[in-house]
C-alpha cells in the first residue's frame, strides 16, 4: 500500500464523492440529465460528485489548482499544482444502468504527474499510484501483462463521441488491430481502461480526443505499473496530446507501429 498523506487526502475525496455516485445509480429519473454537445450527457450526479470532490481537494491542500470537468478550471495560488478531476468517468455507462464507470483524480506538478486515484464504486476495486512508490489494486500491488504476442492480446479502445474526433479514423485502427489480436473491447471508462492495462486484465488500450482529466490518473497508473503510455501517435506527452496508447514495452511498440500504417493506408 502507499501510506502518504498526499494518498489519504486522494482516497478520502474519492471514496466520499463515490458515495453519492452509488446512491444514484440507478435512479435516472431524478439525475436531471442534459446533453454538454451530441452524445456527450451530464447529470446531476456529475455535478454532486464534482462538487464533494472539489471541496475535499481545496480543504486539503488550499492552492493547488483544479481543472474539473464539469466546472471547468480553478486557478490556485500554487501554480506547480494541479488537480485534474473526472468525478464520473463513463457518464454514459452510469445512465443506462452499465455497471461500469469510475472517478478519476490526478495531481500533475511541475508538468509530471505525480500521483492518481481511479475507483469504481460499484466494483468497489480501488486503484492508486503515486510516483516511485508503485500501482496497486485495493492492497495487491500491479504489474501490467507480460504478453508479448499480439495474437495474445486483449486491446481496448475508445469511441469519439458523436461529431468529435473522426470514426473513419478510428475504423481503419479498429480494423487493423482487430485483423491481428486475440480480441477487441470497447469498455465506455477512459479511466478504467487505464487501469485494467495497469492491472494486466487488458494488455493494450489506446484513444484519441480526450481530457487531461479521462487520463491524468491513469497514465501515472500505467506507468508505475510498469508499462508504456504514449500519446495514440506515439509520442511522449500523452497528457498534452489528449491521447494515449499503452501497454507493456513490446506490445506497445507493436500497436504504435500498427496504428501508423492504418492511418497511412
Ligand atoms: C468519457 C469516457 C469514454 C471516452 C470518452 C470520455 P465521460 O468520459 O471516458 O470512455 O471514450 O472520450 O469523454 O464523459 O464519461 O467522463
Ligand atoms: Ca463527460
Ligand atoms: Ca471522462
Ligand atoms: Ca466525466
Amino acid at each position: 500500500m502507499i501510506n502518504s498523506p498526499l494518498m489519504t487526502v486522494m482516497v478520502d475525496a474519492v471514496r466520499k464523492a463515490a458515495r453519492g455516485l452509488k446512491r444514484d445509480f440507478g435512479e435516472i429519473e431524478n439525475l436531471q440529465v442534459s446533453r454538454k454537445g451530441p452524445g456527450n450527457f451530464v447529470s446531476a450526479a456529475d455535478r454532486k460528485a464534482e462538487e464533494v470532490l472539489k471541496e475535499a481537494l481545496m480543504k486539503a491542500r488550499p492552492g493547488y489548482s483544479l481543472i474539473l470537468e464539469e466546472t471547468g478550471n480553478v486557478e490556485g495560488t500554487d501554480k506547480s499544482h494541479t488537480w485534474h478531476v473526472d468525478p464520473l468517468d463513463g457518464t454514459t455507462n452510469f445512465l443506462h444502468g452499465i455497471p461500469h464507470f469510475a472517478i478519476s483524480v490526478g495531481l500533475e506538478r511541475d508538468g509530471q504527474i505525480v500521483a492518481g486515484v481511479i475507483y469504481d464504486p460499484i466494483k468497489d476495486e480501488l486503484f492508486i499510484a503515486e510516483r516511485g512508490k508503485g500501482a496497486y489494486l485495493n492492497n495487491r500491488r500491479l504489474r501490467v501483462s507480460g504478453r508479448q504476442d499480439l495474437s495474445d492480446a486483449v486491446v481496448a479502445y475508445g469511441t469519439p463521441y458523436l461529431g468529435r474526433g473522426s470514426h473513419g479514423r478510428l475504423l481503419k485502427e479498429v480494423a487493423a488491430v482487430m485483423a491481428v489480436s486475440g480480441g477487441t473491447r470497447r469498455f465506455g471508462s477512459a479511466a478504467l481502461d487505464l487501469a485494467y492495462v495497469a492491472c494486466g486484465r487488458t494488455d493494450l488500450y489506446w484513444e484519441r480526443d480526450l481530457q487531461t482529466w479521462d487520463i491524468a490518473a491513469g497514465i501515472i497508473l500505467v506507468r508505475e505499473a510498469g508499462g508504456f503510455v504514449s500519446s495514440a501517435d506515439g509520442g511522449a506527452e500523452p497528457l498534452a496530446a489528449r491521447s494515449v496508447a499503452c501497454g507493456n514495452e513490446v506490445l506497445h511498440r507493436e500497436l504504435i507501429a500498427l496504428l501508423r500504417k492504418a492511418n497511412a493506408s
